[in-house]
């Protein structure tokens, strides 16, 4: 792969379906390195379009319009940044020939289903997750989740992400509940539920995991792990390094491995772990940058998002971290067009902090809107002062 100029015909053209923040940021990586973005979303003025080239509005998951946006660009790479897209369609263009997808549009088939990545990592490469069951009707589910999971158990659509849709199910008279959530939340007209086991782990981790090339053959190469705090199946805040046992530390990058050997490609991937002790669970893989590896922007030497960028245009990575840091979300806190943003100088005076504001064009209550980020001498400094300066921050009315 050869980089060239953009807006010419050496040009190297890169397409990011899925605009959001992180989109944003693996964009701007690609920009360094002269490759020519054009950003996809479902909605103008997405925060990715706004550093690309070019733009276009597109709903991905329709399979026709998917293709129409690729034949027009012809970009080599194509690169998802959210699950939400026709991965049929993705698997026709991979095979014709037209672009490459990254990691390989196969994972992006199979990690946009919970089912197909579940009976991958489970079934296929027998590593250990949760108890697990997957339901087509209420019935169905009440009966998985005795007698597969018990109580308390997760209730998720097999297509949904962030956390909609999801329940923490503690008892049977809650599954009816759990039942129409789940409708609600997913993505796609058959509902179909995976129910989970609780795991009760100590802490959980994103495993941010690099397949790049070195000497034309694929190597994989390994993040320090980010611990994070979930609230609603959403983060609310990570941290990196998080602090584990050297056996644990080694059961994490075996199953890392396994798992994203069998995606393949090349690119990034945040494998999400549950840690006890020295045990170590499977829980979900994501073939692309992760929310909770903002951390990475300002704690390692290359970001998750450089090392991506690196990884898909073959380049050589290096996944040193720098120093400890933490991230923080910092939330819409009310539903408006247009936001201006309180408190930016107050938190950017907090000692070692740092802060994205994604640029999104509508706010609400629970939207992400940026992100603190802060870096120390150890992570919980790092955590406190992230926390403080998101604190700081308020969006408000313009
Ligand atoms: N089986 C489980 N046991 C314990 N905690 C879980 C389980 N499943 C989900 N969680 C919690 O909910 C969060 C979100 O679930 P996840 O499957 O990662 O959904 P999403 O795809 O929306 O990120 C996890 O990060 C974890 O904190
Ligand atoms: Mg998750």
């Amino acid at each position: 792969m050869r980089l060239g100029t953009p807006l010419s015909d050496t040009a190297l053209k890169v397409m990011l379906l899925g605009s959001g923040e992180l989109g944003k940021e693996v964009a701007i990586e690609l920009q360094r390195l002269g490759c020519e973005v054009i950003a996809v979303d479902r909605y103008d003025n997405a925060p990715a379009m706004q550093v690309a080239h070019r733009s276009h509005v597109v709903v991905m998951t329709d399979a026709a319009a998917l293709r129409a946006v690729v034949e027009a660009e012809r970009p080599h790479l194509i690169v998802p940044e959210i699950e939400a897209i026709a991965t049929d369609e993705l698997v026709k263009i991979e095979a014709e020939g037209l672009a490459t997808v990254i990691p390989t549009a196969r994972a992006a088939q199979l990690t946009m289903n919970r089912e197909g990545i579940r009976r991958l990592a489970a079934e296929e490469l027998k590593l250990p997750t949760s108890a697990y069951a997957f339901a087509s009707s209420e019935a169905e589910l009440a009966r998985a989740a005795l007698e597969v999971t018990g109580f308390p158990c997760f209730v998720k659509p097999v297509m949904s992400s962030s956390g909609k849709g999801q329940s923490y199910v503690e008892r049977p008279d809650q599954i009816a509940h759990a039942w129409r959530y789940a409708l609600e939340g997913g993505r796609v007209e058959q509902p179909r539920v995976i129910v989970e086991g609780k795991v009760e782990f100590d802490f959980e981790i994103t495993q941010l995991t690099v397949r790049s090339l070195a000497g034309g053959e694929v190597v994989t190469s390994f993040c320090a792990p980010i611990g994070h705090r979930q609230v609603k199946g959403d983060y609310v805040e990570s941290w990196q390094p998080q602090a584990m046992s050297n056996t644990a530390l080694a059961r994490a990058r075996q199953l890392a491995k396994a798992v994203t050997d069998a995606l393949g490609g090349q690119g990034i991937f945040g494998v999400e772990l549950f840690v006890k002790d020295d045990e170590v669970w499977f829980s979900e893989v994501s073939p692309r940058p992760h929310d909770t590896g903002l951390v990475t922007l300002v704690s390692q030497v290359q970001s998750e998002f450089c090392l991506h960028a690196r990884a898909i245009l073959g380049l050589p990575v290096d996944v040193t971290l720098r120093e400890p840091g933490a991230s923080a979300v910092i939330y819409g806190g009310l539903d408006a067009e247009g936001v201006a943003f309180e408190g930016v100088a107050e938190a950017l005076a907090v000692p070692g902090a740092d802060l994205r504001l994604f640029g999104k064009p509508e706010a609400y209550e629970r939207r992400r809107m940026g992100v603190a980020l802060a870096r120390a001498r150890n992570t919980d400094q790092a955590r406190a002062r992230a926390a403080e300066a998101a604190a700081k921050v308020r969006p408000v009315r313009g």
